[in-house]
């Protein structure tokens, strides 16, 4: 099945009494026929119908064998982290979403797990910072919010394998427009707070794999520290993710069109969109991904004014839901991460990152261009 069939169809088999949709499981426990004698469920944070749908669903979108859900995007991450023991040193992308960089260098530096970030999109780099300590290489593509693209695949060809364990965070992208398991990764996490849920309705998060030895250890992870997805959560993801081809194509479209006007008016000084020709990453990601989402970063004058001055757009935490948000990741997303850390990646204090939503474009750029005029 192709990608629109299996977004509808897996996960959504018809139910017992011939339900199109699938009914939500509320029930905390099963039956047990007699002692040792039970179904495929016993109690709800162990497994459960309705999340085992949707993580079988998303596992399918990225080519993979096993899905789990979690109850947010940073407690998916969390339970990849858990895998890991004192000494392990993971190497991770210097441009990430700021809650990922708080985790690793905030929570797992206090159990003896080191971190040490470095500019994934230059191989070499990647390639002198792992050793035999490093169990974890965690990548971002694109980042969030500079929207630097690594080379996955020549990433992966490029380490040295042993038992280093290579994990993409694919929210940006979705399944959609990249599948990183088919590049050679291990573990793909996601956000499904993000595109998959899109409409800004539901914390979620999810972890695929293909080997069955780390599904079985993040499963026992997820049972044992227990931060699953809701019974609602994963109903309303199911059926978030059967519309995300037509969602991703019209963010996808919206957004280039957006940062093509954002990279002529004069009032904009930098504009991030792997869309773009003269981005220096659009090469790679032409060949990487099926589209270059719907995040754009861009630099402008007087910002806090147009800001003040939208109408449509709102200023607003989080991305990928079907209205246009706008954030100041200096403040905002990347609010813990040190100040000469965020120069450094070029997050300064004029960065502002659109998600560019699938209304109208013209109602879009009309927004911006009125907020702008006002500046
Ligand atoms: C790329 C990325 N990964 C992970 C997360 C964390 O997800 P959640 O907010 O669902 O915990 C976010 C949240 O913004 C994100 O943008």
């Amino acid at each position: 099945m192709k990608f629109s069939t299996k977004a509808i169809h897996e996960g959504s088999e018809p139910g017992e009494h011939g339900d199109v949709i699938p009914a939500i499981h509320l029930s905390t426990t099963f039956k047990h026929e007699a002692i040792g004698i039970h179904g495929k469920f016993q109690y709800g944070r162990c497994g459960n119908p309705s999340r085992e749908a949707v993580e079988r669903q998303i596992a399918s979108l990225e080519n993979g064998k096993f899905g789990l859900g979690f109850s947010s995007g940073l407690a998916a991450i969390d339970c990849v982290l858990k895998t890991l023991k004192q000494g392990d040193k993971i190497v991770a992308s210097d441009d990430l979403y700021g809650g990922t960089r708080r985790l690793l260098t905030q929570v797992y530096s206090r159990f003896g797990i080191g971190v040490e970030y470095v500019d994934t999109t230059n191989v070499e780099l990647v390639k002198k910072k792992i050793n035999d300590d490093v169990k974890l290489l965690w990548l971002e593509t694109p980042s969030n919010p500079i929207l630097k693209v690594s080379d996955i695949k020549d990433i992966v060809e490029s380490v040295g394998r042993n038992d280093l364990v290579i994990a993409v965070d694919n929210t940006f992208m979705t399944p959609y427009f990249q599948n990183p398991l088919s590049l050679g990764v291990d573990v793909v996490v996601h956000s499904t707070s993000k595109y998959l849920g899109g409409h800004s309705d539901s914390i979620g998060g999810a972890v695929v794999v293909n080997n069955e030895k780390l599904y079985e250890e993040l499963k026992f992870h997820q049972n044992a520290t227990g931060a699953i997805m809701s019974p609602f959560d994963s109903w309303l993801l199911l059926r978030s993710i059967k519309t995300l081809s037509i969602r991703m194509e019209k963010h996808n479209s919206n957004a280039q069109k957006i940062a093509e006007w954002l990279a002529v008016q004069k009032r904009v000084k930098k504009v991030y969109y792997p869309g773009l020709e003269d981005n220096e990453y659009h090469q790679l990601a032409k060949t990487q991904m099926g589209g270059f989402g719907g995040v754009i970063s861009f630099e402008i004058d007087e910002y806090e004014t147009f800001l003040e001055n939208l109408e449509m757009v709102s200023l607003a935490e989080s991305l990928a839901g079907v209205e246009s948000l706008i954030a100041h990741p200096w403040t905002m997303s990347h609010c813990s991460v040190p100040e000469e850390e965020k120069i450094r990646l070029g997050i300064n204090k004029n960065l502002l990152r659109l998600s560019v939503g699938i209304e109208d474009v013209e109602d879009i750029i009309a927004d911006l261009e009125q907020a702008m005029e006002k500046i």
